[in-house]
């Protein structure tokens, strides 16, 4: 049982910022179970949440300013405090602070999803389904 289960209303429509926001929850169940074993596999755990987060917040922000989005200017504020926070994580872990257990739970459950069901849910709404097909080379469809 995941910690940090998906739900379809996490859902935007957008194929891309989707499929990146289901890897966020893998990677965040990963990092909490992880966590319980701590040593080596909590740092892992920790850096590819890390990594992940910085590199699907920058193809939001490309995706956002490609469309011109009028919300680009805010949503990237959000985007930087919700990178500081996972860097503060990682920073208790390394540090072997407790309580990031704590500091995951509501990193997920009082940040990241509701900037998911406000901020991009409006952000994509007002894209008009502006990329929201699936890449055809990750659909498994042949490009040539
Ligand atoms: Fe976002």
């Amino acid at each position: 049982m995941d910690t940090y289960p998906w739900s379809d209303a996490y859902a935007t429509g957008n194929w891309v910022i989707d499929t990146q926001h289901r890897h966020l929850f893998e990677l965040a169940n990963l990092l909490a179970d992880a966590l319980v074993r701590g040593g080596e596999a909590a740092e892992q755990a920790m850096a590819a949440l890390d990594g992940h987060v910085r590199e699907h917040f920058a193809e939001e922000e490309a995706f956002l300013a490609a469309i011109r989005a009028p919300s680009l200017a805010r949503h990237r504020r959000v985007h930087a405090s919700l990178a500081l926070d996972v860097e503060a994580m990682r920073f208790n872990l390394a540090a072997r602070h407790p309580g990031v257990e704590d500091q995951l739970a509501r990193w997920v459950e009082a940040s990241l999803v509701p900037h998911m069901l406000t901020d991009d849910m409006a952000a994509i709404e007002a894209t008009g389904g502006k990329g929201s097909r699936p890449r055809p080379a990750a659909a498994g469809e042949c490009t040539l």
